[in-house]
Parts: C-alpha cells; structure tokens; sequence
C-alpha cells in the first residue's frame, strides 16, 4: 500500500494532529507527516528542525510513520513522495471551507487528490495558536500536546508561579 502525506506547518504538534496521523495509519498503513511552510504564516515560533525532533519524539510509538520537512506546494511534496493522496484533519465547519478550497485547488492543478480525517470530538477545540498564545503567558498547555512539545513548551516559556 502507498503512504500518505499528512502536510501541515505543526507549529506546535498537537494531540489533534497526532489523533488524526492515528487514524490515518489505520486506513491507510504509512504515513507521511510533512512539515511546510504556511505561508499565511509568515513567522513560525519553532524552527523547522525544532518541530520535527518535537513531532518525531510524538509520533515514536507509530512504526509507520515519517517525518520530512518539505519546501515549495504540499502537491510537489505528495509527488516527490509517491504519496496516494493527502490527508488533512477536519474540525469545523470553517475547517472544511478552507480545506475543500485548498483541495479542489491542489487538484485541480496536479490530480492529487485530498482525503479528510474528522478528528476526535474531544480533540476537535485544540489550535497550535492558541497553545502557542497560552505558552507565551506561561500558561498550561501539558492536557493538548505530547509530553515530547509539552517538555519544550515548558523549557521554551517557563511556567507562571502559582499564587
Ligand atoms: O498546519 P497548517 O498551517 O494549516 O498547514 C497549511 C499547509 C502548510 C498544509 C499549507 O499552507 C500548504 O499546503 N502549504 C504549502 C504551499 C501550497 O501548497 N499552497 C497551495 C495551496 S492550494
């Protein structure tokens, strides 16, 4: 079976990303998570080489799973890969609408097709920015990420004391 290329700019993994590259190794057996540039996003706050030791620690209880980072188009990437198809994880209605728009654009212009994978409903409130946000005050960020991006989101923004 071919892998899939989970694209995404991780910034950081969350328990929503790792619950959607869970259940694309159940349907579809390998799993490449790529990690691009957003650039939508034009800062990120850790390093490209910071998110994959951060996703890759994550994701060391899944055999079948990849971490690469990729410049240029998400399509190139799913090519260069020999990728069946994306994969991306849904979680609103907002979610979709930007989704599908990338979907249907990506192929359009190169026939890679995109496949989407709902998330957990516990998880479906969980955003890199506002862990990020959260972090950056020294708030608890430990109950939405692995404890891998947990250990560096402490080391990163010490914890605000307790009163
Ligand atoms: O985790 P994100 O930030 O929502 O991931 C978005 C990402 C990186 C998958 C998206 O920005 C992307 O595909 N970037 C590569 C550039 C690209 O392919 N653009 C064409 C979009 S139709």
């Amino acid at each position: 079976m071919s892998a899939v290329l989970y694209p995404g700019s991780f910034d950081p993994f969350h328990l929503g990303h790792l619950d959607v590259v869970e259940q694309a190794t159940i349907l579809f057996g390998e799993v490449i998570i790529g990690v691009m540039h957003n650039p939508e996003k034009s800062f990120a706050t850790f390093s490209v080489e910071q998110r994959i030791a951060m996703i890759k620690e994550s994701v060391r209880h899944l055999r079948s799973v990849s971490v690469q980072e990729f410049a240029g188009l998400a399509v190139d990437a799913a090519i260069s890969a020999q990728a069946l198809c994306i994969v991306k994880g849904l979680r609103t209605m907002s979610d979709f609408e930007v989704e599908q728009q990338m979907a249907q654009t990506n192929f359009t212009v190169s026939g890679v097709r995109t496949v989407y994978v709902p998330c957990s409903p516990a998880l479906g409130f969980i955003s890199s920015r506002f862990i990020r946000e959260i972090a950056h005050y020294g708030g608890d960020t430990s109950a939405m990420v692995p404890n891998a991006v947990a250990n560096v989101l402490q080391a990163t923004y010490p914890p605000r004391s307790k009163k």
